[in-house]
């Protein structure tokens, strides 16, 4: 880890008037979920067009919820790690305004942080595709959604397909998320980027409409990406969980100095 890079984003963090975050899979790599691309990735697993486009889950629904059956066991298995962590931490201590996640996965708000943006939706939520009634996963002991026995898919009690409430590929972004997304992106000052490979749309617009409008971009990461070129400031090459502790450190380290 590059000291010098860590003293130079502490300095830009800790002088902030709205620093925010943009987090992908990566984050969560240290809490045993695996990211989408590369070796070991989701998508080098399931082809994304047969298993996470919206089309193919309507043709053949029982094939996907195989799929998010195994994920949804991994997921609920998934605890905050310390990266998560650092990010509500300095939530709390007024050094991050918001996250941005393109992750389903709940562990930002598990780990205490407030203001989360989940632009790909949540996972431990399902929704029909025919009425739109939302199903709470930790409220289903109330009103359990009924199982097509047929095809072992989740049914709503209208009769329609229950959905994990996160966007497949062929699907829009919902509409608050994109505008609250948007709102964050065009107050900040500095846009952390964390563990995404910043390949999909629209999430990666992000970083760009930030850098347009002059915030500093600070990018966390195991491998440069396609942002480190075009748009990030410092680039922090590593494990999430590692650089942020280092950068929290450092920033308390200045605090006391400064007070
Ligand atoms: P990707 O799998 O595309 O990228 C994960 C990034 O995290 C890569 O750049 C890795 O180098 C990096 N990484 C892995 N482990 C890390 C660690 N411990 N610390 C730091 N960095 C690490 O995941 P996303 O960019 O999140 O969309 O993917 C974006 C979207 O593509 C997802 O939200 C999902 C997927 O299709 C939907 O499901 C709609």
């Amino acid at each position: 880890m590059d000291k010098h890079k860590i003293k130079e984003a502490a300095r830009i963090l800790s002088f902030a008037h709205f620093p925010i975050a943009l987090t992908g899979a990566g984050i969560s790599e240290e809490s045993g979920i695996p990211a989408f691309r590369g070796e070991g990735g989701l998508w080098a697993k399931y082809n994304p067009a047969e298993y996470a486009h919206i089309n193919a889950f309507l043709e053949n629904p029982k094939k996907v919820w195989q799929m998010l059956k195994e994920l949804d066991g991994i997921l609920r298995a998934a605890k905050p790690n310390p990266a998560h962590k650092v990010l509500a931490l300095m939530e709390a201590e007024g050094l991050l305004k918001g996250i941005v996640t393109q992750n389903v996965d709940n562990l930002h708000q598990a780990a205490g942080s407030k203001r989360v943006v989940e632009f790909h939706g949540n996972a431990f939520c399902l929704r029909c595709l025919s009425c739109g009634r939302a199903y709470k996963k930790e409220d289903m002991s109330s009103e359990q959604p009924l199982i097509d026995l047929i095809q072992d898919v989740p049914r709503c009690h209208c009769g329609g397909l229950l959905k994990p409430d996160v966007v497949f590929f062929g699907e829009n972004i919902p509409t608050r998320a994109l505008l609250e997304a948007q709102v964050l992106t065009a107050a900040c000052d500095v846009m952390l980027i964390i563990g995404t490979s910043g390949e999909v749309a629209p999430a990666n617009y992000l970083p760009y409409d930030a850098k347009q409008h002059g915030a500093k971009i600070i990018e966390i990461n195991l491998e440069a990406t396609i942002l480190t070129e075009a748009v990030t400031d410092i680039f922090l090459q590593g494990k999430a969980s590692k650089v942020l502790i280092a950068l929290e450190e450092e920033i308390r380290g200045m605090r006391g100095k400064k007070s």
